[in-house]
């Protein structure tokens, strides 16, 4: 099948830093991809990339075959190309309902529809209905009923993580990256954070490709991994046969293990 995302040769440079050197990737539509890989590796760099929030210095990236290299964020995103932030862009003081609501009338002046505060209540662009059932909706589909008319200042770490990702479902993405979904959530935690999103996104046959520091949370989730190292990928395969290849245990899966072995020393401290 063709793929629906395809970067070709991506390089990045930050003076020195190289983040992104000769990235080349195809993802298949309707598939979820760990992106895995030390810190400062190049997955936010990669995701960046996408998403059209930075540029590369070199190569080209393709979706559902049009080259969107060069279009700004907002026009990437009203393709169908969504993501989520390491840390939830929420607003605290608003509830989790009427953040939802926000995130919905930005879709709607994306599109050129009057806002959701504008009259008649316009149907949702995508949803074919008017913002405050489509809010509802998403919450439901999130498990966050409960948690509607509470500020998001308030909600537990793992829920305002789901928030932020039921708001990036406003825009009826076609492509999800999701940077570092569970970081701050307990261990405990991260696969039921994790159930609950592919169950409410892959509903929707939505491609998904995820950052991912817990190799088990990896393993369990994705059908295909990338690993980067230095700003390059050095595997690109299923997750039994990525996570045991020599170089991602020497580089990417030995630097988790020892980041998680600082953690437990920090806890104790
Ligand atoms: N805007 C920027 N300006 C300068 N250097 C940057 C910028 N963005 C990223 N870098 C550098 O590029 C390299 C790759 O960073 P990137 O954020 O992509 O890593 P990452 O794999 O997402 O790491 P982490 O797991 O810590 O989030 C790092 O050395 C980083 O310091
Ligand atoms: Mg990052």
């Amino acid at each position: 099948m063709a793929a629906i995302l395809d970067a070709k040769g991506l390089h990045k440079s930050f003076g020195a830093v190289v983040a992104a050197s000769d990235i080349t990737a195809e993802v298949a539509p309707d598939s979820v991809v760990g992106l895995i890989g030390t810190n400062g590796a190049g997955k936010t760099t990669f995701i960046n990339m996408i998403t059209g929030y930075l540029k590369p210095d070199r190569g080209r990236i393709h979706y559902e075959g049009r080259d969107i290299t060069d279009l700004a964020p907002r026009d990437i995103t009203r393709l169908g190309i969504c993501r989520s932030f390491q840390i939830p862009q929420l607003y605290s003081s608003l509830s989790a309902y009427e953040n939802m609501l926000i995130g919905l009338s930005v879709v709607m002046r994306n599109h050129g529809v009057g806002g959701f505060f504008s009259r008649g209540r316009p149907d949702v662009p995508g949803h074919g209905r008017p913002a405050e059932e489509v809010a509802d909706d998403l919450l439901e589909r999130f498990g966050l009923a409960e948690y509607r008319d509470k500020n998001a200042q308030v909600l537990p770490g793992g829920v305002r993580k789901l928030l932020d990702i039921a708001l990036t479902m406003a825009a009826k993405p076609k492509v999800l990256l999701l940077d570092e979904p569970t970081s701050g959530v307990s261990a405990e935690e991260k696969f039921s954070i994790m159930e609950m999103i592919m169950k409410a996104v892959r509903a929707e046959g939505v491609t998904v490709l995820f950052v991912e520091h817990d190799m088990e949370v990896v393993s369990r989730f994705a059908e295909r991994v990338l690993a980067f190292y230095d700003g390059r990928i050095i595997a690109d395969a299923p997750p039994e046969v990525a996570l045991n290849d020599r170089e991602v245990r020497r580089f990417v899966v030995g630097g988790e293990l020892h980041r998680l072995d600082e953690k437990r020393d920090g806890a104790h401290a």
